[in-house]
């Protein structure tokens, strides 16, 4: 498999390509701001892009949809309760064959409605539910609650699967679920309205932890 992290620019957001050698099809997972390095970096692999793959539909991970629909005949998928337009609609537990490369779709609520991860061997792109360190942002009841179960199905999976945000907000640009299990603060808290409390005081927790 070819598995690469893209620094997209923006926020300091993350975006990816994933290549299945057997059939040479390309994924583009969250290709905004600079569509056109996902497309020529993709040929340049002696691939092609068959899907852009969007883990929500927040702006700054969709922005470059429009340009790969427009320049490219890859197939847009996206959650199914997306609110953007897509070509394909993936749901909890599916397998989204790329050739012959399984990427498995778990849908993680709670940041968005549409919020999903996306894995390829043992590789999670965690979009917004999971950043190296912390989390995506929340509301305080319906989101945090629905992200605090996310975050429980997520941490299911087995220790050595490494996580590649849709952020670079951590120490580092990727981990590891057993380092997040062990190190996140929000993964830590051992009750939701723990979990809440730290998001209601987390501009003050990191000052005093020193978390940039
Ligand atoms: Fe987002």
């Amino acid at each position: 498999m070819i598995f690469e992290q893209i620094d997209n620019g923006g926020d300091r957001n993350f975006g990816y390509v994933i290549g299945d050698p057997a059939s040479k099809l390309a994924a583009a997972v969250d290709p905004c701001f600079i569509p056109e390095f996902y497309v020529s970096r993709i040929r340049a692999l002696g691939f092609r892009l068959h899907y852009v793959v969007c883990t929500h539909s927040h702006q700054d991970h969709i922005g470059g949809n429009d340009y790969m629909h427009e320049h490219t005949d890859a197939v847009v998928v996206m959650y199914k309760d997306a609110d953007y337009f897509y070509d394909l609609e993936v749901e909890d537990g599916q397998t989204l064959l790329l050739g012959e490369l399984p990427l498995f779709i778990l849908h993680t609520p709670g940041h968005s409605d549409d919020s999903m991860c996306i894995r390829a061997e043992n590789n999670l792109i965690t979009g917004d539910t999971l950043f190296v360190g912390k989390v995506g942002g929340t509301d305080l009841d319906r989101g945090a609650r629905l992200q605090y179960d996310s975050l429980r199905r997520v941490m299911a999976l087995e220790d050595d699967v490494a996580i590649y945000p849709g952020h670079d907000y951590g120490k580092t640009p990727t981990s590891t679920i057993g380092y997040e299990r062990n190190h996140n603060p929000f993964i830590l808290q051992p009750t939701f309205e723990d979990f809440v409390h730290l998001k209601q005081n987390w501009t003050e927790y990191k000052r005093k932890h020193n978390i940039a």
